[in-house]
């Protein structure tokens, strides 16, 4: 094999991997339909129709769509009847939004470490977290792979909390054959521009639930409520709606988004086989009962025991230097500057101290083993993801050889 691209060699790689999000003329057309025929905003039948073909989509009665997950998020929590105090727990491996908009319902982020083979919720801490004042748990289904969901539910219900899923990442994922989204009382996904399905920015909340899906039309819309008046409010909300632009590019996604599922499946099963026999390097473990994963980023982890003690930071040097952009992705939550709380700010959290947390899974993840791809990596033909295999292969066979040589990197 020749020499790493680190150490002068010839870089496995040197093309980018595809661009994404990815312009086509169905997408232009859909633009344009909208642009001239359908109106702009509110009342837009562009609208209404991707909500209707996104609902179906993700084995869902109802979406409402917003102007991000973030909106999504705090939409949701208010519509499940989440007051000002009460205790939502989330994992601390996501990203920010997952907590913060808990904070910005005037609610408590509890988080609950995740497990170390997923990278999800691990169900079995959650009843440990649970106090009187607990509502809601929201699990992650992190980088498009679904969180174990029955075991979920099931606490939840013997607490009689809610669940809202966190998809941000996951469109079309499955759990046991049905798409998440709807599988407690709703979900919210994102469409901000790096997502599987893209408008630039936006949001969607789907459930099955009529009467939460009316609440969350109400608070995404001015605290309006179907039937009213105009200048009627019912609720404190907000103008959290989706542009009419933004639903046509989306409904145009809704065409292809079956061709990139099964590619990015693909890719990720080749990537997988591969990896299996790279010693050090384990692929996040899918549950049997993930049916389909949205596949949104590639994750494993690194095992720097396997590699006489060269630090993944080294690791990742190696691999950017041939082409493979591997980097580690999210820090604990709870770490965040944001989460050293003020109490004239934050007054109801005045009794909560982030500083003192400590999630050994996650934080073994973030800074020591989390490895992650980025998420075009899985869009390629079958040279390019030959390309990051080779890359994975190429800079751990020279890791284990000559660790000594990887010593300086990445200090
Ligand atoms: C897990 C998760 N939750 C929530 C969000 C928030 O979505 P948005 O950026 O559209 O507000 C994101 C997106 O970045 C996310 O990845």
């Amino acid at each position: 094999m020749n020499e790493l691209a680190i150490f002068g060699g010839t870089p496995v790689r040197s093309k980018p991997f595809p661009g994404w999000p990815q312009p086509n003329d169905n997408l232009k057309n859909k633009i344009i339909h909208t642009f001239e025929n359908e109106g702009w905003g509110v009342g837009s039948a562009t609208v209404t129709r991707f909500n209707e073909r996104f609902a179906d989509f993700q084995d869902a009665k109802y979406c409402i769509t917003t102007s991000s997950g973030t909106t999504a998020i705090w939409v949701a929590l208010k519509a499940a009847g989440i007051k000002a105090g009460d205790e939502v727990i989330v994992p601390p491996y996501t990203f920010i939004a997952t907590a913060s908009a808990v904070l910005m319902a005037n609610a408590v982020p509890v988080f609950v470490d995740v497990e170390v083979e997923t990278f999800n919720l691990d169900p079995e801490l959650i009843e440990a977290a649970i106090t009187p004042k607990t509502k809601a748990i929201m699990p992650v289904h992190i980088a498009g792979n679904p969180a174990r969901m029955e075991a979920i539910l099931a606490v939840a219900k013997r607490h009689g909390l809610v669940v809202i899923e966190d998809a941000a990442q996951a469109h079309g994922a499955e759990w046991n054959g049905t798409k998440v989204g709807a599988l407690g009382v709703g979900g919210i996904f994102s469409f901000q521009t790096s997502k599987n399905m893209s408008a630039g920015e936006g949001g969607a909340i789907v459930t099955n639930d009529e009467e939460f899906a009316n609440a969350c039309f109400s608070y995404h819309n001015c605290g309006r409520v179907k039937g009213g008046q105009w200048y009627e409010h019912q609720h404190l909300g907000g103008n959290f709606r989706l542009p009419a632009i933004g639903a046509a590019m989306l409904d145009a996604q809704l065409d292809t988004i079956e061709i990139d599922i099964a590619l990015r499946d693909k890719n990720r099963n080749i990537i997988d086989n591969a990896l299996k026999d790279v010693p050090g390097i384990t692929p996040v473990k899918m549950p049997n009962e993930v049916t389909m994963s949205a596949n949104h980023i590639y994750l494993s982890r690194y095992d720097s025991t396997k590699f006489n003690g060269v630090s993944r930071e080294a690791f990742f040097k190696s691999m950017q230097a041939e082409g493979v952009y591997t980097y580690r992705g999210y820090v604990p939550l709870y770490k965040e500057n944001l989460f050293i709380t003020n109490a004239d700010e934050y007054p109801w959290l005045a009794d909560r101290d982030y500083s003192t947390l400590h999630m050994p899974v996650t934080e073994k993840l973030c800074y020591e083993e989390s490895i992650w791809l980025k998420q075009n990596h899985l869009l390629g033909t079958e040279i390019d993801t030959q390309d990051v295999i080779d890359a994975f292969e190429k800079v751990t066979t020279e890791i284990r050889k000559n660790p000594e040589r990887f010593q300086d990197i990445g200090k």
